[in-house]
């Protein structure tokens, strides 16, 4: 009998549980905002959240932004009539979030900056992260560990200048390439602004938004295609053969590859990329995609969430560094990423239970 009423209260509260993950009307304790439902990897975000939840005593409720930065104020003050204590806030745009969490601070709301780093205001109270030098850097190295002989057409793209993350990928980037461009490895294909900086091995933020303004892809699949058109119409035949593409992540990094290997001037493109998209890793599989770095978001999920959980617990949250973000230094949690290409796919996304083998093909 104990036993029945046990196991009736653990179903009891397993529904309690469950309700107040997708919680309606009621009172939500930590409020989570993302900014688009557009694009794999923050959909991945949202069911790690999901996931890491269901354990959870806590309310919480996810809001998708839309790449709109009114939606996401919007969504923000939802969540602060239904009484959250803790916003975690992935920024369509670091700065114009701004507001959306200084109206949150106003209430006595604890902001953590989640991915993407809310910038010029002080009202953001920590930041979880991965190390986005690091992606840059890896996504660089692997083109100069792969590219053969001399004069590589180096073809540059960035993700928006909207998100503060874009520079630190493309400074982590710029901080191995620009050696070897300086040295006559890579050529620079597409970018007048870049070629003028090549000889600068530090950029300041200025100068990374010349180059920035010149080749984003605003984080459009759409937008990459176009631009990559764009680049290889321009391109003379010298700039064409064997080439190197820097891609910012693996959304832009498909869409590129397939303009690039539909040229028939090109016989060979290395291209890298990020997020370790299910897509982009059936492309690594097949061989249209050079690499990937792997960003594990059930690490930065448990960051954010343990972090929420010791606010609401009173506790202070163990940070490992801070970031400026232009007002303040914003107490910060690292989370390192792993680089990932056909040899070390299997072991790194399947074997280590983040995809199953089912959800691809010619794996072997
Ligand atoms: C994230 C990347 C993502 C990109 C586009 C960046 O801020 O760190 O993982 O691919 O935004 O959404």
């Amino acid at each position: 009998m104990k036993k029945k009423i046990s196991i009736l209260l653990m179903a009891m509260m397993s529904i309690f549980i469950i309700a107040g993950c997708n919680s309606g009307g009621g009172k939500v304790s930590v409020g989570i905002v993302l900014p688009t439902k557009d694009e794999p990897r923050w959909v991945q975000d949202e069911a790690r959240f999901k996931a890491a939840l269901e354990e959870s005593e806590y309310t919480t409720e996810i809001l998708f932004s839309q790449g709109s930065s009114a939606k996401e104020k919007e969504n923000v003050e939802t969540l602060i009539s239904k009484g959250i204590e803790v916003l975690i806030i992935a920024p369509h745009d670091g700065a114009a979030a701004g507001s959306a969490v200084e109206a949150a601070k106003k209430e006595g709301i604890t902001v953590i900056s989640y991915d993407r780093l809310i910038t010029d205001t002080d009202a953001v109270d920590y930041y979880v992260t991965f190390d986005s030098i690091a992606v840059g850097a890896a996504q660089g190295q692997y083109l100069i560990d792969n590219a053969e002989g001399k004069g590589v057409p180096l073809y540059l793209y960035a993700g928006a200048a909207s998100d503060n993350n874009a520079f630190l990928f493309f400074e982590g980037a710029w901080s191995v390439l620009q050696p070897k461009i300086a040295d006559g490895t890579f050529v620079i294909a597409n970018s007048s602004e870049a070629e003028a900086l090549k000889d600068k091995s530090t950029l300041t933020r200025d100068e990374l938004g010349k180059i920035l303004g010149q080749v984003t892809t605003n984080w459009d699949p759409n937008e990459a295609k176009n631009k990559a058109q764009t680049n290889l119409t321009a391109a003379a035949a010298d700039l064409k053969g064997d080439v190197a593409i820097l891609a910012p992540n693996d959304g832009t990094a498909r869409s590129i590859a397939d303009v690039f290997s539909t040229d028939s001037a090109v016989t060979s493109y290395l291209v890298s990329g990020q997020d370790a998209e299910l897509a982009s890793i059936q492309y690594i599989i097949d061989g249209k995609q050079s690499m990937t770095v792997f960003k594990d978001v059930r690490t930065l999920v448990q960051d954010a969430m343990g972090m929420a959980i010791d606010v609401l617990d009173g506790n202070t949250p163990e940070t490992t560094g801070s970031y400026n973000n232009g007002s303040i230094d914003v107490p910060a949690k690292q989370t390192n990423v792993i680089v990932v290409n056909q040899e070390n796919v299997k072991a790194e996304l399947v074997e280590s239970g983040y995809y199953e083998a089912s959800e691809f093909t010619g794996l072997d």
